[in-house]
């Protein structure tokens, strides 16, 4: 039992220890920001709310309050601060305005009976929120109120119609009976803000994403937030890409991310090359990177480039005359496969990607073999960021060929890098943009938005870094 204990605990901490392939940094600029909107959606909830009714008695007055509402809500100052383990949500000098309706019985000699109706003005409300945030079984964030505090400065109530001094026997008792009964129903208010409204709102967040049907993207938390007390908070998920149908991990581990370092903006997205290279290396064992060229693939202005003969543009035919001259007025397929994962990696500022393949020609008519190339091509490319999407493009391709193994002769190497530029990466490049304008999503739920966003390259890692915009 005891040795079971210590493996779990070791493998625990094993797992724990892998590094992140994204982490995320929400920033004190990120926090007030955060609290702008709370207290907006707690203005939301709050006005309208009913207040039970009433009903007391101050000497030989008796009185009944009914239909009382929260009408209107005015901004405290407030802030969230990062405590060692939470969030503190805290808000100073909000005020609220009530309107309702009074009816007294004043059992004196003379009994009198009236009513009409109420605004109460309460002002000085002070509220603290203890917010603890952690992660549940499956890798999603939890949010949970710890605790709530609240006290009311003043409340006033202005009666309108009847006699003044009646009103007074009882205003206090009124006044006091509200303050008591706002005192509780505040922290009811927030404390459901936080566990059902936040809390919803953070199980809509994108811990999975389906890409493209086939592969999965994992964005679940890999352990329990850091906070640093003061300043901000950061998460760390998996970002590894599984095969859809067979979700087994990439046999290499992300690779140690540089610190975020900035704090200008108010969210930070960290996001390592394992991202994109787990893409690549499911692409690779379940043979999405293979691919059989043939006439149809080539852009218009390159259509005949694959045929043996031809006059005027130039043809596979007549680049190579060994294969024109021998299998003459026939067209050729090129079967290409990836011979290993393509690796990404970020380094000096740019983003490079290296695929490396076999190429082997044969003709459409008859199977008559040609050729077999060796190709290695590395590529630049370009990241941005937008709608809370990455995307890439190819700014820089280079393609380089070998013979392998001819049936055709020698084939010299200008011939060879002629054929690279005409065919593959006319056709290579179009296709990897259209992989790339697909895009990533980024883990954030959908009534967020990033503006001011700025993308920096970091040794293996991607950093972006934004403003938010909440909807
Ligand atoms: C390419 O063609 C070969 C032979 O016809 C076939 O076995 C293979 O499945 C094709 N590959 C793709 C990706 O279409
Ligand atoms: C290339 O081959 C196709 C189909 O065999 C043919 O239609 C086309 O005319 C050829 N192009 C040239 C320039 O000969
Ligand atoms: C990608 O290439 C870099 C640099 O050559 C290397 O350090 C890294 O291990 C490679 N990553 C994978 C997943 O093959
Ligand atoms: C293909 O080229 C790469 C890089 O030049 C080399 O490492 C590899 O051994 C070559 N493969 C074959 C089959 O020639």
């Amino acid at each position: 039992m005891k040795l079971y204990v210590v493996c779990a605990v070791l493998i625990v901490s094993l797992t724990e220890a892998k590094n992140p392939g994204l982490k995320t940094r929400i920033t004190d600029a990120g926090l007030t920001y955060a609290s702008q909107v709370a207290i907006e959606q707690l203005s939301k909830s709050v006005k309208g709310q009913k207040i039970p009714d009433q009903s007391g008695r101050s000497g030989d007055v008796s009185y009944e309050l009914s239909n009382i509402v929260i009408d209107s809500f005015s901004n405290p100052s407030c802030g969230i601060t990062v405590t060692a383990d939470g969030l503190n949500w805290k808000a100073d000098g909000l005020g609220l305005s009530i309107n309702g309706h009074f009816h007294y019985k004043y059992h004196g000699i003379i009994p009198i009976s009236d009513g009409g109706n109420i605004d109460v003005s309460v002002s000085g409300v002070n509220f603290n929120v203890g917010i603890s945030l952690g992660v549940d079984g499956t890798g999603r964030p939890k949010i949970a109120s710890s605790g709530c505090s609240c006290s009311i400065g003043s409340v006033g109530v202005h009666f309108h119609g009847g006699a003044a001094w009646i009103y007074n026997l009882f205003k206090g008792v009124v006044e006091d009976a509200l303050k008591k009964q706002l005192n509780g129903q505040l922290c009811t208010i927030i404390n459901k803000a936080v566990n059902t409204d936040a809390s919803q709102s953070l199980a809509k967040l994108k811990v999975t994403v389906d890409i493209a049907k086939m592969f999965m993207l994992d964005y679940r938390f890999i352990g329990r937030p850091a906070f640093n007390t003061g300043h901000f908070l950061e998460t760390y998920h998996k970002g590894e890409i599984y095969w859809t149908n067979s979700m087994t991990e990439a046999p290499f581990d992300p690779p140690s991310m540089p610190q975020i370092s900035s704090t200008t903006k108010m969210f930070y997205i960290s996001m390592s090359d394992y991202v994109f290279n787990t893409l690549a290396y499911e692409a690779q064992i379940h043979k999405m990177l293979e691919y059989n060229l043939t006439q149809k693939d080539l852009p218009a202005k390159e259509k005949d480039f694959l045929n043996t003969t031809c006059v005027g543009t130039p043809c596979i035919g007549q680049v190579i005359p060994q294969i024109g001259k021998k299998y003459p007025n026939r067209q050729v397929t090129m079967f290409m496969s990836s011979d290993f994962s393509p690796n990404m990696s970020v380094s000096n500022g740019k983003v490079n990607v290296l695929c490396g393949g076999t190429i082997n020609m044969l003709t459409v008519q008859g199977d008559l073999f040609l050729l077999t190339l060796n190709a290695t091509m590395t590529a630049s490319v370009a990241l941005n960021v937008k709608r809370e999407k990455i995307y890439g493009s190819i700014s820089e391709m280079k393609l380089k060929l070998h013979v392998v193994k001819s049936n055709v002769g020698q084939i010299s190497d200008t011939v060879l890098n002629f054929i690279a530029n005409t065919a593959i990466i006319a056709f290579a490049e179009p296709q990897l943009n259209k992989l790339g304008a697909k895009g990533i999503p980024l883990p954030v739920t959908d009534n967020v938005h990033f503006i001011n966003t700025e993308v920096t390259l970091n040794k293996d890692t991607l950093m972006i870094g934004t403003d938010l915009q909440y909807q």
